[in-house]
């Protein structure tokens, strides 16, 4: 669990498309602990933006105690994390929130990646602790959902099964995640996901109707990252032993959820 800002140096920014970057931030103190479905909050050097801007954590080198963050520019802040350069210094706390939950997954024979937009780089450090983890490339089947033109698919296809698809069907097959598992006759004994809430819902849906478990990323649904703006709160199942309502702060006790524990 996170502690408290500290400083760290961004290592490398590479533009993918046309909104899409990756960035390395060099940390021992973040890399040493970072795992799946965690993420990091990135503060912006303006004054006038005083909450942190949470991104998914996409890979980890913990040889070398960098990560990866790989994100869309949708607004001033992600802009100005997009114009950091080698050697710039960032404020930054992580890593947060649960994760996935590696020593469980293993467990199953076969396992469904979905990753829809800005939810497909969280998905790739899974796969790959997956595949530390045992599992052979044909365990770890990969469905991508791309808005248009694809990033990280070729780091994907190293070590899965990859099927992609798109709303227009400009890459990949038409239609979105769900329809593509149906498409291609994905199998698999257990859903990992991440990303819009419409495609968490329809996950949701599916992984009911074929009898398997799904464990979601509910990051799109926060805003400050740390705990502070109680933004993120959503609706749980079951009563929180804490507060005793049935409500979970997603940054805090998520980002990743049992599906049938939250209400989408
Ligand atoms: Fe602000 Fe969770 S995102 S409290």
């Amino acid at each position: 669990m996170y502690s408290k800002k500290i400083k760290a140096e961004i290592v490398s920014q590479d533009q993918l498309t046309d909104d899409v970057f990756s960035m390395n931030i060099k940390s021992e103190e973040i890399a040493s602990e970072a795992h799946s479905g965690q993420f990091v909050s990135l503060y912006s050097k303006d004054g006038s933006r005083l909450l942190p801007r949470p991104i998914s954590i996409c890979d980890v080198n913990k040889e070398e105690n960098k990560i990866r963050l790989v994100y869309r520019t949708v607004g001033a802040g992600t802009k100005e994390f997009s114009q950091l350069k080698s050697g710039d210094m960032i404020d930054i706390i992580g890593p947060i929130g649960n994760g996935y939950d590696i020593d469980s997954l293993k467990e199953y024979d076969s396992v469904i990646l979905m990753g829809g937009g800005i939810g497909i780089p969280p998905m790739l450090r899974l796969a790959r602790e997956l595949r530390d983890a045992g599992l052979e490339k044909d365990q770890v089947s990969v469905i991508l959902g791309y808005r248009d033109v694809t990033f990280l698919l070729e780091e994907f296809e190293d070590i899965a099964t990859v099927y992609i698809s798109s709303d227009f069907g400009t890459v990949g097959f038409k239609g979105n995640v769900i329809e593509a598992a149906k498409e291609y006759k994905v199998r698999g004994d257990v859903i990992c996901a991440c990303g819009p809430k419409p495609m968490l819902s329809a996950v949701k849906a599916y992984a009911s109707e074929k009898g398997i478990p799904a464990f979601i990323s509910l990051e799109e649904r926060m805003a400050c990252g740390v705990g502070a703006c109680l933004a993120c709160v959503c609706k749980t199942t079951e009563i929180d032993d804490h507060s005793k309502v049935k409500n979970a702060r997603i940054c805090v006790d998520g980002p990743v959820f049992n599906a049938e524990e939250v209400e989408l």
